[in-house]
């Protein structure tokens, strides 16, 4: 569904992707890791067409993006749902009006119609009938739920993710993780998470990457990584040690 192919990245002097190779394949939760300042964010950026890389191609099922105009970069768009790392509502739009936003700027929908869905939306994330509170009215937690449920509300073919759970407490983190995995298994939806994270990495990573130095120094399912031998990805699970173990996990990291 994604493929990412030699991206090349840089700023003056500093060369950020230094040919980065990736693929999406069609119903995964691709996590991409990596420290502070590796890219990840950019990543997602070029994925949707908001910048262009110096050099590389960038396809989305079949459709090579890089040289696209930014009219044809719209549509392209409307196939993804994003997930912003601050929640980026709206602040003078009600919860109702963010999440109805795009189905009201794009589609010829009515308001009923537009209602039902964003009601179905909220209902997904949890929080049904919170149309009319103000976003300054929410929590942390609730505001990146309302942000999920803006970012489904015009049934995406994939979710990005920009570290979804950076910033918020740890059970607030979780419900977030959760969700994820619910709007994976329940809708199907392809998903790319960037994040450093490691604990929400491995409870929504059906596959992984890790990012370093400009480049994907290996990629592979949950099991594979925690057997890695690669000295970067050892170095970065090692945080892992001196997490708390969730019950729920759903990888091979128990028992570690
Ligand atoms: N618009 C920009 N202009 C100059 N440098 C940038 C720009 N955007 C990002 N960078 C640099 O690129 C690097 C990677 O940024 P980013 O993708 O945001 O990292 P992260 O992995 O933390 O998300 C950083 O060193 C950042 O300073
Ligand atoms: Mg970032």
């Amino acid at each position: 569904m994604i493929k990412v192919e030699d991206i090349h990245l840089g700023f003056g002097d500093n060369k950020v992707l230094k040919g980065v190779n990736l693929e999406v394949e069609l119903g995964q939760t691709l996590v991409i890791m990596g420290q502070s300042g590796s890219g990840k964010s950019l990543t997602l950026k070029l994925i949707i067409g908001l910048i262009k890389p110096d050099s590389g191609k960038i396809w989305i099922d079949d459709e090579e993006i890089t040289g696209y105009t930014e009219k044809q970069l719209g549509e392209i768009r409307q196939k993804f749902g994003m997930v912003f790392q601050s929640a980026a509502l709206f602040d003078s739009l009600t919860v109702g009006e963010n999440v109805g936003f795009g189905l009201k700027r794009h589609t010829d929908l009515s308001k009923k119609e537009i209602e039902k869905i964003v009601a179905e939306k909220l209902e997904m994330v949890s929080l049904p009938g919170v149309e009319d509170v103000m976003p300054i009215d929410l929590s942390g937690g609730m505001k990146k739920r309302v942000s999920l449920a803006r970012a489904i509300s015009m049934d995406p073919e994939i979710v990005l993710y920009d570290e979804p759970t950076t910033g918020l407490d740890p059970v607030t983190a979780d419900e977030i993780n959760r969700l994820i995995v619910k709007l994976h298994d329940q809708i199907k939806v392809t998903s790319l998470v960037v994040t450093h994270d490691m604990q929400s990495a491995f409870y929504v990573a059906t596959h992984m990457a890790m990012l370093n130095d400009g480049k994907i120094v290996a990629k592979g399912t949950p099991d594979e990584f925690t057997k890695s031998s690669e000295p970067f990805v050892k170095k970065f699970l090692s945080q892992l040690d001196r997490l708390v173990q969730t019950t729920e996990n759903r990888t091979a990291i128990n028992g570690k």
